[in-house]
């Protein structure tokens, strides 16, 4: 039911943890199952997200989803991590069961969450 991807970013996820001085942090969560996401995000001059770490207190899809996507935004441009969906992140992991779908959308939404606050926080940044 599961994939060896999101099996092996469960088992072993990459970036866990927190940034102290981070640019930017999002925090969302999903009201039905109650799991929380948090997103930390270090950006430089030019809008490239140079470092990222998360904290998920979630199902395992969720904590592979996380992973997944801080892998696939890192070392990218602010708005490119914009670009980053759900769909694209369960596919990276070679899918995810429907009704574990939920839980990439909170990777997603923790990503644009991070990178809005990055947004507020330095208002003069240009992202394109
Ligand atoms: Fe809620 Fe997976 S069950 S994020």
């Amino acid at each position: 039911m599961y994939s060896d991807k999101v099996l092996d970013h469960f088992s072993n996820p990459r970036n866990v943890g927190e940034i102290p001085d981070a640019d930017g942090v999002g925090t969302v969560g999903n009201a039905k199952c109650g799991d929380i996401m948090r997103m930390f995000l270090k950006v430089d001059d030019n809008g490239v997200i140079t470092d990222v770490k998360f904290k998920t207190f979630g199902c395992g899809a969720a904590i592979a989803t996380s992973s997944m996507a801080t892998e696939m935004v890192k070392g990218k441009t602010l708005k490119e991590a914009l670009k980053l969906t759900n769909a694209a992140v369960a596919e990276a992991l070679d899918g995810l069961p429907p009704v574990k779908m939920h839980c990439s959308l909170l990777a997603e939404e923790a990503v644009k969450a991070a990178v809005e606050d990055y947004m507020k926080k330095h208002p003069e940044a240009v992202i394109d």
